[in-house]
């Protein structure tokens, strides 16, 4: 099982059996609140009607076309309206179906890019500690997670470095919204490494606009916007991994927008199909896929694709979410809550263990302190106790997570928040 403590698991199974709007059903019939939208990935919530009949209807007319030298019209269309979402500029789609293939997609295309304008030279990419980007090999190396790292470490890719994180729990704890410290230094030491290894041979930076997988990472005020003029003044490409932050999660079509930063590269994939099908895309600014296909010879621009890109039970879903989103104004519903979102999180502060909240749009992250010579154990021991309560949690080391689906009513923001407070008081 992927990322589970296996045999644990075996011993004590959680299954789920059924979903629906904002609820699991688990095989032994008791509810579960979803307070994750999945992992981090139903953000119209479950079962959604739209989305079944979609795929349904696809499934019977084409179930499957060649991505190689053929197409389908639905992918077309697919692509022009996820690029109707992001920023201005960043209108070319690339499909793939997952956020690791988008990640390992984007940093060929950046590599792909610099060749085509003669610089080939530029191969070193830059990530960040605590950067999750997935488990290709591109992403595990740009990637900032010790342990994803260890067992492969004889072949992540080379020429990698990578920034510091932006996590400063002395300086910040507490901070609703963006943390007030760090944001020019903790940028500055993009300067720091293009003196080390010189502009000329970095192809691009990748950063999450906010980091999700490693604990709720807010970026502190000004420091997206520092990335992005210094990346901009080396020519280095900027790729915002917004596996997470892309459709609605912040109360924006994509962190981007909610920023107002605009990177050269997006990656996307879970929101992108309400994670009804498997999907992926990476969103590419006009002139660096303009540089890439002009520059080639005659035949395949671009050496890179998948099976399954495109596939048209995907590009149906994604229809169909975005369709979702777009009539029932999702990603203003989750800015409205934000507020309610943020009182309710932030009054877990004083409750037993806990030593940080933070929050930004619907997301907020909950550390607290280890317990001693078990780091882990005891963000565990809430996310099952909260789960056998009726509510589902994510946890990351000691930091638990909540990132509830976008439909999500105030009430139920309560009853996420209320259980947590009640199992934090039984949590050893
Ligand atoms: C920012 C980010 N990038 C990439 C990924 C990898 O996505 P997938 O599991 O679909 O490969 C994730 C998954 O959580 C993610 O959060």
């Amino acid at each position: 099982m992927p990322f589970t403590a296996n045999r644990q698991f075996k011993a004590h199974p959680r299954l789920l059996a059924s979903a629906r709007d904002m609820h699991y059903t688990a095989a032994d019939g008791h509810r579960v609140l979803d307070g994750t939208s999945g992992l981090w990935c139903v953000n119209a919530g479950h079962g959604r009607q739209p989305i079944v009949d979609a795929i349904s209807r696809q499934a019977a007319h084409l179930d499957y076309a060649p991505s190689f030298q053929l197409g389908h019209e639905d992918s077309f269309r697919a692509a022009s309206e996820v690029a109707d979402l992001m920023p201005a500029g960043l209108d070319r789609v690339f499909f793939t179906n997952s956020g690791s293939e988008s990640v390992d997609t984007a940093l060929k295309i950046a590599l792909a890019y610099h060749r085509a304008r003669g610089e080939g030279q530029r191969t070193r990419l830059i990530g960040r500690e605590r950067g999750y980007h997935g488990v290709g090999f591109g992403g595990i190396s740009v990637g900032g997670i010790a342990p994803n790292r260890k067992a492969f470490s004889g072949v992540l890719l080379p020429g990698v470095d990578h920034l510091p994180h932006t996590h400063d729990l002395a300086r910040n704890a507490w901070s609703r919204g963006q943390p007030a410290w760090g944001g020019e230094p903790f940028a500055d030491a993009l300067e720091s490494l293009v003196a080390l290894h010189d502009a000329s041979t970095i192809a691009a930076v990748i950063v999450e606009p906010l980091a999700g997988s490693t604990g709720v990472l807010v970026p502190p005020k000004g420091y997206l916007e520092r990335l992005r003029a210094i990346t901009a003044k080396y020519g280095i490409l900027l790729i915002f991994d917004e596996v997470i932050t892309g459709f609605g999660r912040l109360g924006a079509a994509t962190g981007s927008e909610f920023f107002g930063v605009t990177p050269d590269l997006i990656t996307l994939a879970k929101g992108i199909s309400n994670a009804a099908v498997p999907a992926g895309a990476v969103a590419v600014r006009r002139s660096v896929h303009d540089t890439i296909i002009e520059a080639s010879a005659a035949g395949i621009e671009f050496f890179h694709g998948y099976t399954y890109s495109a596939h048209p039970m995907a590009t149906a879903a994604v229809r169909a979410t975005l369709g979702i989103y777009r009539d029932e104004g999702l990603f203003d519903r989750a800015k409205a809550l934000s507020a309610a979102f943020e009182e309710a999180a932030h009054a877990l502060k004083g409750r037993r263990h806990v030593i940080d909240v933070r929050n930004l749009g619907l997301v907020a992250g909950i550390e607290l302190t280890p317990r001693p010579g078990a780091p882990g154990a005891r963000a565990a021991e809430a996310f099952g106790k909260c789960f056998d309560q009726g509510v589902l949690v994510r946890y990351t080391g000691d930091i638990l997570a909540v990132s509830p689906p976008l439909i999500v009513g105030e009430d139920q923001i309560g009853q996420i928040f209320e259980t947590l407070a009640r199992v934090l008081d039984t949590v050893e």
